[in-house]
């Protein structure tokens, strides 16, 4: 398998694409596959900031270390850097498909969710506000196990 290049994105990327960056780069290492995995956000909000401490911690339950993680800004570049571009709800996805700049960058743009039958077309919901950290856990480890099945 060549090295794919997959870029989590969500809204602050404090919460969801950093844990989705952090569950694919462990599975990654586990199957030993060669793939390039990062995550941004469509706001500068958080920029250079760690992901959100509820965020660490429930990594952290989970066996996984993202403390090393600094929030920063998607851009169009990524399009060029990247062959996947995972976005955790609609308005991620509308936020960088404005970004694109050509068919072929809309067409590396996918729902997370999309990736797996029983969740396919949902949202990731953002936990910022209700603390639902579990579920996106959940959520995540999920669709990073179906995205890795597609690739193989
Ligand atoms: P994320 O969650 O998009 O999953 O990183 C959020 C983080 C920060 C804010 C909203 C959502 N905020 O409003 O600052």
């Amino acid at each position: 398998m060549s090295t794919h290049r997959v870029l989590m994105v969500c809204l602050g990327n404090i919460c969801r694409s950093p844990m989705a960056e952090g569950i694919l780069k462990h599975k990654a290492q586990i199957l030993g596959l060669d793939l390039f995995i990062d995550s941004a956000g469509t706001s500068n909000w958080h920029q250079g900031e760690k992901p959100d401490g509820r965020a660490m911690e429930e990594m952290w339950v989970n066996g996984i270390d993202i403390s090393d993680q600094r929030s920063r800004q998607f851009s169009a570049s990524d399009f060029d850097e990247f062959d996947y571009i995972m976005v955790m709800d609609s308005s991620n996805q509308t936020n960088v498909l404005a970004v694109a700049r050509n068919e072929n960058d809309k067409s590396k743009v996918h729902l997370m969710l999309d990736f797996g039958n029983e969740v396919k077309g949902k949202a990731v919901p953002d936990p910022y506000y209700d603390d639902g950290f579990g579920r996106v856990y959940d959520l995540l480890d999920y669709a990073c196990d179906a995205f890795l099945k597609e690739l193989k």
